[in-house]
């Protein structure tokens, strides 16, 4: 890599950021668009300041992760209209006007659009059904991404009401998750933290259920092959592994940032490549990174 003065500037902030699977990926990128460019992960607990200083310094595009996703919405100038229905945004660019010294920060949210992708390698969204397990920020994206690809939502959570509440937002429907037996649908979606390191043997359904669905998704990565998805398999399923979503949404922030076409491919064995690694190197921490 040549680093120079064209070099275009990139980055995630979040607190912390040391485990994000960001860097390897986008860098990957980068290199196979023939872009002079770094992603560079860097922690910060305080969103005003470093948006600032990002601003100063001349970035061009940067994601933004836990725990910064609402709160730096209000140091932005601009921020794009689903981003500001969902209440967060992942995704900043950075613009100059030609000849201007002011740069314009506008935020986006590509978390909704990265599950969508993932899922609509395997199903038709429009008119599907899909059960979606958890509450959360996570979830909060999904399921808004999948109501307005046109999908049928079933929210169950173990905080029943917060289920209810994300369902009401979303004018969709909640099941508590001991009615979970009576739910078919043709996607299941995990958001929740369930089954990721060191817990890798729990899960967040009854494996029983697992042939009501065709295809499972689930959001963690870290195992790759949760028990979540090993037994999904077994139960005959297609599935969709964690890094698929992460993919897809880091997809569309290369494309908001370059304007161009990102390497699917090269990025999907640059994610596979950096587990691995810090497999084999024994210290792998397990966040959900998205
Ligand atoms: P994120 O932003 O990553 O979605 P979050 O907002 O803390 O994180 O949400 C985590 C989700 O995982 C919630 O739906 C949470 O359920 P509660 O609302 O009941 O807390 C769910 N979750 C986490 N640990 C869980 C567990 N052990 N069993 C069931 N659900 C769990």
């Amino acid at each position: 890599m040549n680093i120079n003065g064209k070099t275009q500037l990139f980055g995630i902030i979040g607190h912390p950021v040391t485990h994000s699977l960001s860097p390897a990926m986008h860098n990957a990128a980068l290199m196979a668009m023939g872009i002079n460019g770094v992603y560079v992960p860097m922690d910060t607990t305080d969103p005003a300041t470093g948006v600032a200083g990002l601003r100063t310094l001349g970035f061009v595009g940067i994601s933004v992760t836990v725990p910064h996703k609402v709160a730096v919405m209000e140091h932005l100038d601009e921020i794009d209209p689903v981003a500001r229905k969902i209440g967060a945004v992942n995704t900043l660019l950075f613009r100059r006007k030609p000849g201007e010294e002011e740069v314009v920060v506008r935020g986006f949210n590509t978390d909704w659009l990265g599950s969508n992708l993932a899922l609509a390698d395997r199903i038709q969204l429009a008119g599907s059904r899909v059960l979606v397990l958890g509450a959360g920020g996570a979830a909060k994206g999904v399921c808004f991404g999948l109501v307005e690809a046109g999908a049928e939502v079933i929210i169950t959570n173990r905080t029943e009401e917060k289920g209810r509440g994300l369902a009401a937002w979303l004018g969709c429907d909640f099941i508590p998750s001991d009615q979970l037996g009576k739910v078919r649908a043709d996607a299941l979606v995990n958001t929740t933290s369930v089954g990721m390191e060191p817990n890798s043997a729990d899960i967040a359904v009854n494996p029983n259920l697992l042939d009501h669905f065709s295809v499972v998704m689930d959001i963690v990565y870290a195992p790759l092959q949760t028990r979540l998805l090993q037994e999904a398999e077994r139960a005959g399923c297609q599935t969709i592994d964690g890094l698929s979503m992460l993919l897809n949404q880091a997809a569309v922030q290369l494309k908001i940032w370059t304007g161009k076409r990102p390497p699917l491919d090269i990025m999907r064995r640059a994610l596979e490549d950096e587990l691995a690694r810090r497999k084999s190197g024994g210290n792998i921490s397990a966040p959900k990174d998205i």
